[in-house]
């Protein structure tokens, strides 16, 4: 009975919560249907309070996608520019609490969760400081400035109790979740070779963003800016193109690879690489950077219980002439896949051996009697495209962390998954700076 009853709520594709308020057909069943309720903390339309800590680009953009969700208060903003806060005012209202330190945002009780969008070397001590003030906390990628901070941010999240989520939001996405199933389902046969790369070609795509007339030490808290880096004079540039310097950015393998790491962890379920070198160099913008600006990375991803063992190629070049294009491919013994966040392009090999074996019985009794009879093949590519509508993986993964909140439930990208996809991603740096292959343990997360 109770089996008859689980099958019919899977075809009726019903779980969890939804399941309860499905009475009558089942009316004449004693047992009650609590237990398929989830253990919520929250019901799910309680409002929660959300603050931004770091109100630049990514962090606005962040802001404006969690407010989408229903029954979401923007209620703090934090910032070391007044330019930042002035615009956090104009954009939110005059209510919204502004400061310079975060510290005063997680003293408040009427905060659920927090944002954090500050540059990289800033993302470990507000992550631990906002676990440990009670905060759930969504911090953007890479989750680490430093291998070494890793571990740091997964003992003080479990021990916190608190949903955390990274910020490559890509795996959330339905582009990604199609691939991740066709792999599973065998449509490229084994994984034996990934690539991907971004390519951009412009001042801004090469991080030479704009310096606002007014930035001064009256305007920014710079003391406060490099408090986890090294004591320097005030420096516009670095605040404001702090990408370039590695005291405070993650350079192009830390800002973009560990997107492409994201995606590929998902859909193969990988915990990640075990062999890892990086070479490149600066070709081009040469504005006092202390990064490449033409990057390569290959990784050797060893055999495990999810996946065969299988090589990776990356690389990102900010001089490159077709620029504005980024691209993840997956490779098997019977396809490959091009993935991207709203599409997968399935490419199957149709001149291999037939796995319907309808056909190939068909096939070996025409080949008796007409050898030079051609076959029917199936399509050798797919296109799958989300509907028209679709809100993208930005509003997916934030919905996923709403949900994770509301009913005390995990998320995608988690410490443990950000910290497996941000180590091989700085370890490239590690390697492009010593000229050597690093070696990973990828289970146990340490450096060999
Ligand atoms: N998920 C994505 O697709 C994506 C895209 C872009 C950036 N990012 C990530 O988002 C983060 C921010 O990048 P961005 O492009 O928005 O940078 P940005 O320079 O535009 O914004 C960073 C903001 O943080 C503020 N800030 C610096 N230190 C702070 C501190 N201690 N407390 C409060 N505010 C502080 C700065 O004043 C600035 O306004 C980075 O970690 C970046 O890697 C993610």
């Amino acid at each position: 009975m109770e089996n008859n009853r689980r099958s019919f709520l899977k075809k009726l594709g019903v779980a969890g919560a939804t399941a309860a308020i499905i009475p009558s057909v089942f009316a004449s069943e004693t047992k009650p249907l609590h237990f398929l309720k989830r253990n919520e903390n929250k019901s799910k339309n309680d409002p929660l309070g959300i603050a931004l800590i770091g109100a630049g680009g990514m962090g606005v953009a962040d802001a404006k996608t969690a407010l989408k969700h229903e029954n979401i208060n923007m209620l703090a903003v934090c910032d070391l520019y007044d330019g930042r806060l002035e615009e956090a005012k104009a954009r939110w209202g005059s209510d919204i609490y502004l400061t310079k330190d975060y510290k005063d945002i997680l003293k408040r009780d009427d905060i659920d969760a927090v944002i954090i969008g500050t540059p990289d070397h800033w993302h470990k001590q507000i992550s631990i400081d906002a676990l440990k003030a009670g905060k759930h906390v969504y911090c953007e990628k890479p989750m680490i400035h430093s291998v070494e901070e890793g571990q740091n941010i997964i003992d003080t999240w479990k021990k916190s109790g608190k949903v955390y989520m990274v910020g490559s939001q890509g795996l959330s996405s339905l582009g990604n979740e199609k691939a991740k199933q066709l792999l599973e389902a065998g449509a490229i046969g084994e994984i034996n070779y990934a690539e991907g790369f971004w390519a951009r070609n412009s001042p801004l795509g090469a991080w030479q963003y704009p310096i606002p007339e007014d930035a001064s030490p009256e305007t920014i808290d710079w003391k406060k800016f490099i408090q986890p880096a090294e004591k320097r004079p005030f420096d516009e540039k670095r605040f404001f193109r702090w990408r370039n310097y590695t005291d405070y950015g993650t350079g192009m393998s830390g800002d973009l690879f560990v997107h492409l790491f994201s995606s590929l962890h998902f859909i193969t379920s990988s915990k990640g690489p075990n062999k890892i070198a990086s070479t490149g160099g600066l070709r081009y913008w040469e504005d006092g950077r202390e990064v490449p600006d033409v990057l390569l990375g290959m990784f050797d991803y060893p055999d495990t219980e999810s996946h065969p063992a299988f090589n990776l190629s990356l690389r990102c070049n900010f001089v490159d002439g077709t620029s504005g294009s980024t691209y993840l491919k997956i490779v098997g013994s019977k396809g490959s896949m091009d993935v991207t966040w709203d599409d997968v392009l399935l490419k199957q090999n149709s001149a291999g051996e037939n796995d319907d074996p309808f056909l190939a019985e068909k096939a070996s009794e025409e080949n008796k009697s007409r050898r030079d009879r051609k076959k029917i093949l199936p399509p050798s590519d797919t296109f799958f495209e989300a509907e028209k509508g679709y809100k993208g993986a930005h509003y997916d993964h934030f919905a996923n962390f709403f949900h994770a909140i509301r009913t005390g439930g995990t998320v995608v990208e988690d410490p443990v998954f950000g910290f497996r996809a941000a180590a091989p991603a700085l370890l490239c740096n590690e390697s492009y700076r010593k000229n050597e292959f690093i070696e990973w343990d990828p289970k146990a997360m340490k450096i060999v």
